[in-house]
């Protein structure tokens, strides 16, 4: 068991995520800290293992001021010269297509074969269990999964005390067509889900305002 000391830590640390507003523009999140927070996305759990995501560093100041209008819900990052990190889910992810492919291949070392049992278990576990019928369908679960990584990243800024805030403040079809128009996305492939800023507050850490525990956990028997 853990010990109340540690227990408390992490309690202590999602208190001290929270969306920042504000951030200081003269200081900048280190590449070594920004590496660990992306390395936690990358880690973050995914439904297979098929890690349906990329994720966007962007740091070009002329990509950055084109979102600036598209991206209200970025204000603060953009205006703060927080890193802005575009989070994207991958499209068709499903039992026979390049990404499983490739996944399979690549990162689980095993031989590709869209009638071999785990291919024909992820198709099951797709079409029966999730009951994903359409394209969309399979686009929503990739999506869906991307917010794990995003609150992975979130928490490990957290620990490193970095601030950060989520965003999904974005016209996305409108950043979508920028992104593809600057080349950076086949938007067939890619779809844009979430953003996030990662840098250091110019403000005071808001207190939590949250409902009951009670309210929010049920325990059956
Ligand atoms: C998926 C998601 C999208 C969000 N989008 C934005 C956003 O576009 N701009 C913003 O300033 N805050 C955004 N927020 C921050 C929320 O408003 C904030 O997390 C919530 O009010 C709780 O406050 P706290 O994070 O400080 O605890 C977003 C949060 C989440 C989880």
């Amino acid at each position: 068991m853990a010990t109340e000391t540690e227990r408390q830590s992490v309690i202590a640390t999602a208190h001290r995520r929270y969306a920042t507003r504000a951030f200081d523009p003269d200081r900048r999140v280190s590449p070594e800290d920004l590496r660990a927070i992306l390395e936690a996305g990358r880690l973050a759990p995914s439904s297979f293992g098929y890690e349906p995501w990329k994720f966007l560093v962007v740091r070009d100041e002329e990509l950055r001021a084109e979102l600036a209008p598209l991206a209200v819900g970025a204000g603060a990052v953009l205006r703060g010269g927080a890193e802005l990190v575009i989070i994207l889910f991958k499209r068709g992810v499903v039992h026979d297509s390049p990404h499983a492919a490739h996944i399979v291949t690549d990162v689980l070392g095993v031989d590709f074969d869209p009638d071999a049992d785990l291919s024909q278990m992820f198709k099951g576990f797709q079409e029966q269990l999730l009951g994903l019928s359409s394209p969309e369908d399979v686009d929503h679960w990739a999506q869906r999964q991307t917010y794990i990584a995003l609150a992975n990243m979130l928490s490990a800024a957290a620990a490193l005390d970095i601030d950060s805030v989520p965003v999904e403040g974005f016209a996305v079809s409108a950043v979508t067509d920028l992104l593809a128009a600057r080349g950076l996305i086949d938007p067939a492939e890619w779809g844009v889900s979430v953003m996030a800023g990662f840098g250091y507050r110019a403000e005071e850490i808001r207190p939590k305002r949250r409902r009951d525990y009670d309210e929010v956990v049920q325990v059956i028997g």
